[in-house]
């Protein structure tokens, strides 16, 4: 399999589409050559209140962002109001459950919009007003999709927190972003396994003293407690409201969300996406990536956790018209044909899922998915991690029968969507490249001094021009956001991703290259994990690094520095494990921890992780330069202690 390998556009992709490759040529030329007039070609895209006469405004060197400062409009109403004279009665979400036993349930536009508006009208006599900050920790179920649009129809500002995540991680938000609300579930289901959602919020509130409104929707029925003149019961409280709204005018630069994603350092950030350019950019790359034709039915996989299930779960596909699928489940329960029943059962035509998902499903050959009819599938989709060839190659013929588009979507919490990807019925596909850059996006790679590299090469990849759908702060922490991404070089948006572009000007995207690890997708910091490692009492010190895993793309590994006098053993292991789920989640235990007495270090104290890395991938024939090192012999005796395992 070489990287020559390239895959014509499938005849199935070409049909009906909006966009063929001099379509793609012709406007990609216009974005870079006239982005004021390109934009002004998008706008009506979105049901203005009061139309923007300005476009972008923005720089890079000091930092400002703006897009569409002048406009008003609100972020709820692309995706309801403006449906319903022509869609009132399509459906709107499709809910599947995490049992195939359990009936699923579909909402109509009309249906969706009276609950959005329900809740909102419930969330004002809970006294929230335009820009409060609303925490929503959520099953993956309808509601949490109304929770957000009725958070954005009243202008508040919602910070949804991942389901999976641990009430010391959802305090730590909730503190972050002083919210004064949450809304959540009684339960969620997920494998056959409930989710206690209610408990681990009243568990995080104990350190939240600030909230002082819950709104809990029943899903499980299971008894939970309730705080007296705190919670509220949501299908209780629907019932004394009236379905009508009126949504509340919103600048275009005012917040819309707040979503907490990991970095190289300290604790995770509040990302900061304002109305208009994001719902644009939600709106524009729906249409555009996905070429999503009238009437059908879209699947994203992800959680509304994280930014994929914002903007292609919720914003995109519901701004469009579209009709989108939410699933409570997992792909392997009850058991690993799950996905394909759910797309036979649903009819679905879009199907967007993580390279994780496929790498675990592929183990388990062709049958589980033969069995299933997918003849309605239009287009395959990946994202979340780079996706390797073996990975693709086998969604490409086992899945999508050689005769179906698929987009591999490159794109960051802090992008709003997808940056770089393939437009099915224009750009020839290659197998692990995420092909070509999105209208109004310019990519460019420079080496460690920040210097450009032409032609083909491989470096950082930076974005030199900015995009509506860009971040526009750290909550609570400018400085932060221009430390981050605009200090590393001038001027340029940095991505903390390493990229190829190979002689077609195609895009490769190799990972990270700062200290943030993707494991299954899911984006952790080392320091966030080693902060958790050194919260226990018997720890001195802790470094994670990055090991290659077959499945989840990559794996944690880390080296633990017991305090003196403690007895490095397995229980203090397993300890240490509880530690990270209780901190953090599930998600960042580390698959390793491996007990050392003493960690690499310079001798001004820095840890050098890059010996650290090749211990832990087991390569230790070229460790490069250690005579730097305070005491070389602590090299000798890790790889003794990774050799012991
Ligand atoms: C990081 C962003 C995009 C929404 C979900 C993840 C990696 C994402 C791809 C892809 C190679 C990818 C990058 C990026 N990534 N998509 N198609 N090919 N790498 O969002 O949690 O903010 O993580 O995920 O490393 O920087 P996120």
């Amino acid at each position: 399999m070489t990287d020559e390998t390239r895959i014509a556009v499938p005849a199935t992709a070409k049909a009906g589409t909006h966009c063929d490759l001099a379509g793609y040529e012709a406007l990609y030329a216009q974005s870079m050559e006239n982005p004021d007039g390109f934009w002004r070609d998008q706008i009506g895209r979105l049901d203005w209140v009061k139309t923007p006469t300005v476009m972008g405004n923005w720089s890079y060197d000091p930092v400002d962002i703006k897009w569409f400062e002048d406009g008003v409009l609100n972020a709820s109403t692309q995706c309801l109001d403006r449906h319903l004279a022509t869609r009132g009665d399509q459906t709107a979400i499709i809910w599947e459950a995490d049992s195939p036993d359990a009936p699923s349930r579909t909402l109509t536009y009309r249906e969706l919009h009276g609950e959005v508006c329900r809740m909102a009208n419930v969330l004002k006599g809970m006294g929230v007003t335009k820009g409060d900050r609303v925490t929503i920790y959520m099953p993956m179920i309808p509601e949490a999709a109304t929770a957000m649009l009725a958070c954005a129809r009243v202008g508040a500002v919602h910070s949804v927190v991942f389901g999976g995540f641990s009430p010391d991680a959802i305090s730590g938000r909730i503190q972050d972003a002083d919210c004064r609300f949450v809304i959540t579930a009684d339960a969620g289901a997920r494998g056959g396994r409930p989710v206690p959602l209610k408990v681990n919020v009243d568990k995080a509130l104990e350190s939240c003293p600030g909230v002082t409104g819950v709104l809990v929707v029943r899903h499980d029925g299971k008894p939970v407690a309730m705080a007296d003149g705190r919670d509220v019961w949501w299908h209780e409280a629907r019932e004394t409201v009236p379905a009508h709204c009126a949504p509340e005018p919103m600048g275009a630069e005012d917040p819309l969300f707040i979503l907490y994603t990991s970095g190289s350092t300290g604790k995770p950030k509040g990302v900061l996406h304002t109305t208009g350019g994001y719902m644009l950019w939600a709106n524009l790359t729906f249409h555009y990536v996905f070429d999503y034709r009238e009437g059908e039915i879209h699947w994203c996989t992800a959680d509304v956790g994280w930014v994929t299930g914002h903007s292609y779960i919720v914003y995109g596909p519901l701004s469009q018209g579209a009709t989108t699928l939410m699933f409570e489940g997992i792909p392997n329960y009850p058991d690993v044909s799950r996905f394909w029943q759910v797309i036979e059962k649903h009819k679905v035509n879009i199907f967007y899922t993580a390279p994780t998902a496929l790498r675990a499903l592929m183990r388990e050959g062709e049958a589980p998915v033969k069995k299933h009819d997918r003849s309605s599938l239009r287009l395959l989709g990946s994202v979340g991690e780079p996706i390797n060839p073996e990975a693709w190659l086998w969604y490409w013929r086992t899945v999508g029968d050689e005769k179906l588009p698929i987009i591999d979507t490159w794109w960051q919490t802090e992008t709003g969507g997808v940056l770089i990807s393939s437009l099915p019925g224009a750009i020839d596909m290659k197998p692990g490249s995420a092909t070509k850059p999105f209208f109004g996006v310019c990519p460019e790679l420079v080496d460690a001094e920040g210097q450009f590299i032409e032609g083909p090469a491989s470096g950082n990849l930076v974005l030199t021009r900015s995009w509506p759908g860009q971040m526009r702060t750290v909550y609570g922490d400018h400085e932060r956001f221009v430390q981050t991404y605009f200090s590393t070089y001038k001027g340029m948006y940095f991505t903390g991703d390493g990229a190829r572009r190979d002689e077609d000007g195609y895009w490769w995207i190799t990972g990270r290259v700062d200290d943030v690890i993707n494991v299954s997708g899911h984006r952790l910091g080392t320091a966030e994990i080693e902060s958790a490692l050194v919260a226990h009492p018997d720890v001195a010190e802790a470094a994670v690094v990055a090991v290659p895993h077959d499945i989840k793309g990559q794996g944690i590994y880390a080296y633990v520095t017991p305090n003196m006098g403690v007895e490095a053993t397995e229980d203090m292991v397993k300890e240490l494990k509880f530690c990270v789920r209780e901190h953090i989640s599930p998600i960042a235990t580390p698959d390793f921890i491996h007990l050392t007495p003493a960690l690499p270090k310079t001798r001004s104290g820095k840890i050098m992780r890059r010996i650290l890395r090749k211990i832990a991938e087991n390569d230790t024939s070229n460790l490069g330069d250690i005579s730097t090192l305070a005491d070389p012999s602590v090299v000798q005796a890790l790889i003794e202690g990774r050799k012991n395992r």
